[in-house]
């Protein structure tokens, strides 16, 4: 096989490599047929690494293989031991870990031409430096990022005088040493520049609290993205760009939905402080000021639940701690045959990750035409008789809504106030992600059923067996 063909027969394997990828992407569409979509794009991957390796002509493996070893049971001990509802957090390290590597891949280049000696071009150069900042910078944020889903960092916007003026120092800094070490590489003035680098995806995580994490994770996962394809560059291979331009992208429309879902604009989630605690006014009142809840018990919530005509499941992100999908479901199942209609809820940034509600659902194999968007069915909460609020809080926080002093005024949520009769299950009156308080659960019609979710169900369904 002469050189020609051979570069032909590789360029044939990356597109069928892209081929899976986007077809993988698509099935990821759907929780249906998402499962074989994760298959489809983990094959276009292996045919990729496999393709790449060849390629290059690699003529020792040993260390490849020792890498692929000891990543595979990292990996898999960590999927397999991984609990659902952390998740978004190991989401959030993944991303983190991408931009991490692609921001080596540049190191690495650097440092091996400055030994060599060899001259690099501008657009060499140019490409190193941004891998660099997108990749440091994807991977200080997204370990923020990581700390605020685990609440080992406030969830709040962490902000201090002249943040924004010394973040914009500091990427003016950043510019500086990128324009230098173009001119005149150096590897003592590139640490200095990945040390920077790092401090800046520090200072853009930091301020974004509460409601606003959605668009941050999806911005972070689009930046690893960016970071694989200036990794791609560096390297001179088409695949990785490909491969990173299809992150870059999918991750873009999700942080644009997420954005839609939370009506706010990017410039506002990255240079605002949306969510900070420090100015809640009107009538959402300071977390834990005593005001009157109405409680209800079990066998209350059985009868209103029983004799309902119509009642919407509005889940969040307590249903998945308490993993009380099932339970959800076996109620659903049993109102129903009661002859009353039961619809699901579905808030776009319910939960801790995209479609978590979904995926969580779809779990329990609750029937995906029960499932609304929140466009579909907000209209038809004030004609339903009884909203059972499973462990969502800030989706159904009508401060939102009403009060234009709420930290979160502005985010679109779901009318679930507006349903004849509402039951609250969670622990306490506790706030939920964004940290303020919730109006809904003063309400006339609101009735708090208080204790785990799972535990409160099985009760709930026990005494409508026992009606
Ligand atoms: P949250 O507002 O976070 O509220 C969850 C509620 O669940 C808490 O108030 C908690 O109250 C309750 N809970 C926890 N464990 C429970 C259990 N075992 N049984 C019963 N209740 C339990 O949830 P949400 O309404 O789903 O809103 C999501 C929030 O997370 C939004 O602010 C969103 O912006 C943010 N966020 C979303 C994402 C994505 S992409 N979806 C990513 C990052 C952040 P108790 O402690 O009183 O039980």
């Amino acid at each position: 096989m002469n050189d020609f063909d051979f570069d032909l027969f590789i360029g044939a394997i990356y597109l069928v490599a892209v081929i899976f990828f986007v077809l993988g992407l698509k099935r990821l569409g759907s929780p249906k047929t998402a499962r074989s979509g994760n298959l489809i794009a983990s094959l276009g991957m292996l045919i990729a690494v496999v393709a790449t390796l060849v390629d290059r002509e690699i003529i020792s493996f040993e260390l490849i293989i020792a890498g692929i070893i000891v990543g595979a049971i990292i990996g898999s001990i960590m999927a397999r031991a991984i609990k659902m509802t952390a998740m978004p957090q190991m989401v959030a390290v993944f991303n983190g870990l991408g931009g991490a590597a692609s921001a080596l891949v540049a190191a690495g280049v650097l440092h091996g031409n400055i030994a060599d000696g060899t001259d690099m071009s501008m657009d060499v150069s140019v490409t190193i430096m941004i891998g660099t900042l997108i990749g440091a910078v994807t991977f200080s944020g997204s370990l923020i990022a990581f700390g605020k889903l685990q609440e080992i960092i406030a969830t709040r916007p962490v902000t201090f005088p002249l943040q924004k003026t010394f973040s914009l120092l500091l990427f003016v800094g950043i510019l500086a040493m990128i324009g230098y070490l173009v001119v005149e590489p150096d590897m003592t003035v590139f640490i200095g520049l990945s040390v920077a680098c790092l401090l800046l995806g520090i200072l853009l995580v930091i301020p974004i609290g509460g409601a606003d994490m959605p668009v941050v994770i999806s911005l972070l996962n689009s930046y690893s993205g960016l970071a694989a394809a200036s990794a791609g560059f560096v390297l001179g291979n088409v695949m990785l760009i490909i491969a990173g331009a299809l992150v870059g992208a999918a991750g873009l429309i999700l942080t644009q939905i997420m954005t839609k879902a939370m009506n706010r604009s990017l410039v506002n989630v990255v240079f605002g402080a949306f969510g900070a605690v420090e100015t809640v006014s009107g009538s959402a009142a300071p977390v834990g000021e005593a005001r009157p809840v109405r409680e209800v018990a079990h066998e209350d919530s059985a009868v209103m639940l029983a004799y309902a005509r119509s009642a919407i499941f509005v889940p969040g992100y307590g249903l998945a701690v308490a993993q009380a999908q099932h339970q959800l479901k076996e109620l659903g199942a049993l109102i129903e045959a009661k002859g009353v209609a039961v619809k699901y809820a579905i808030h776009p940034v319910a939960g801790r990750m995209p479609g978590h509600m979904n995926v969580l659902l779809a779990e329990a194999d609750v029937p995906y035409d029960k499932l609304y968007d929140l466009e579909q069915i907000n209209d038809e909460f004030s004609s339903t008789d009884v909203v059972v609020v499973v462990g969502a809080n800030d989706v159904v926080n009508p401060g939102a809504r009403d009060d234009a002093g709420s930290p979160i005024y502005g985010m679109p949520i779901l009318n679930a106030d507006r349903a004849g009769q509402v039951i609250v299950l969670k622990r306490s009156l506790n706030p939920g992600f964004a940290g303020i308080d919730n109006d809904l659960f003063y309400k006339e019609n609101t009735s708090m059923l208080f204790g785990d979710a799972r535990e409160s169900l099985v009760k709930v369904i026990a005494a409508i067996e026992d009606l």
